[in-house]
């Protein structure tokens, strides 16, 4: 399996799929549709744990050659503002309505703290052509993985991840 698996196309379409959740739960949070944001939430909270995880365990840290130091350290920051952006949304949606207001702040939260992530990071796929065969099987291996561990973002934000939030 891991040796029919091409990691950029993976990447590419975890991003297109984020960028659809996240443009539908802007659509629902409009709506005021406090169920449908969480299931959408949960979705993204599901694919984005093990997508943030093996761009942080290998294809950030392979990347780096390219972009340096402070970008790394800037895409690692990013996820950060994902995570708490996340933890936000999933606070309010936790109580099981949503007002006016609320809605508002999330929508605003969604298109400046997470929604710029998928559109970022499918920039870096112009860097991947770059990778050795041995790179690219590395990281490969790495979302196999990561998918196989299926960790949710806010869970493995809490546990796994070195950094914290
Ligand atoms: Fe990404």
């Amino acid at each position: 399996m891991s040796k029919e698996l091409d990691p950029i196309r993976e990447l590419r379409e975890d991003h297109k799929k984020v960028k659809d959740y996240l443009l539908e739960l802007i659509d629902a949070l409009n709506k005021k549709d406090a169920q449908r944001s969480l299931e959408i939430l949960v979705l993204l909270d599901k694919l984005g744990g093990p997508h943030f995880r093996f761009e942080e365990e290998t294809l950030y840290p392979t990347l780096k050659k390219f972009f340096g130091e402070e970008y790394y350290q800037y895409l690692l920051k990013a996820h950060d503002r994902v995570i708490a952006a996340a933890k936000k949304i999933a606070e309010i949606l936790g109580k099981g309505a949503i007002a006016e207001d609320e809605a508002k702040m999330l929508v605003s939260v969604i298109r400046s703290e997470i929604l710029p992530h998928p559109i970022e990071c499918e920039g870096l796929t112009l860097l991947t052509d770059r990778l050795s065969k041995e790179e690219l099987r590395i990281i490969a291996k790495n979302i196999e993985l990561s998918r196989n561990e299926n960790v949710p973002l806010l869970e493995w934000a809490e546990t796994i991840r070195d950094k914290k939030v």
